[in-house]
């Protein structure tokens, strides 16, 4: 599985008013339909606890330290994403958990479709069981 993108893929401008970051959507699998983050967060929250049937997914963490880890099937891999570091592109059919691990995290989510919530599987037996039916 290959899921990071390198930061190389970003520009950073920094002097001595703040860094600016440049993210060009064309270095993207997709134009991004709907943008949402996450702020807020208490220490060592856990969200998501779902996949996606059709949903394409970049992850970009702003501020503070994520991990995500995904699953394919029962297959898994772990992604730490910080300000500035890689950012994570996903696929559907991951099941994925998400730990905000400071308070100061930012976590922002680009993706190619609109909000449905029919296409979440948040129960992992079901998701198993789509994986098993579905696998490419
Ligand atoms: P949820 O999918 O549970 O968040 P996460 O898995 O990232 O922790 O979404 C939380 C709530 O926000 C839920 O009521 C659905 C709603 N929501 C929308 O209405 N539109 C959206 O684009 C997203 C991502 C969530």
């Amino acid at each position: 599985m290959q899921h990071s993108l390198s930061p190389d893929k970003i520009e950073y401008f920094k002097d001595f008013r703040g860094t600016l970051g440049v993210l060009d959507f064309d270095v993207l699998p997709f134009i991004p339909k709907r943008i949402y983050w996450i702020t807020n967060s208490p220490e060592n929250t856990t969200r998501g606890a779902h996949a996606h049937k059709l949903l394409n997914q970049v992850f970009l963490v702003l501020s503070g330290s994520v991990t995500i880890d995904i699953f394919k099937g029962s297959e898994k891999q772990s992604f730490n994403l910080i300000a500035e570091g890689p950012i994570l592109m996903l696929e559907p059919g991951y099941w994925r958990d998400i730990k905000l691990l400071t308070p100061d995290s930012l976590l922002l989510v680009l993706c190619d479709r609109e909000y449905e919530e029919n296409d979440y599987i948040r129960d992992w037996e079901d998701y198993l069981e789509w994986y098993s039916a579905n696998e490419p």
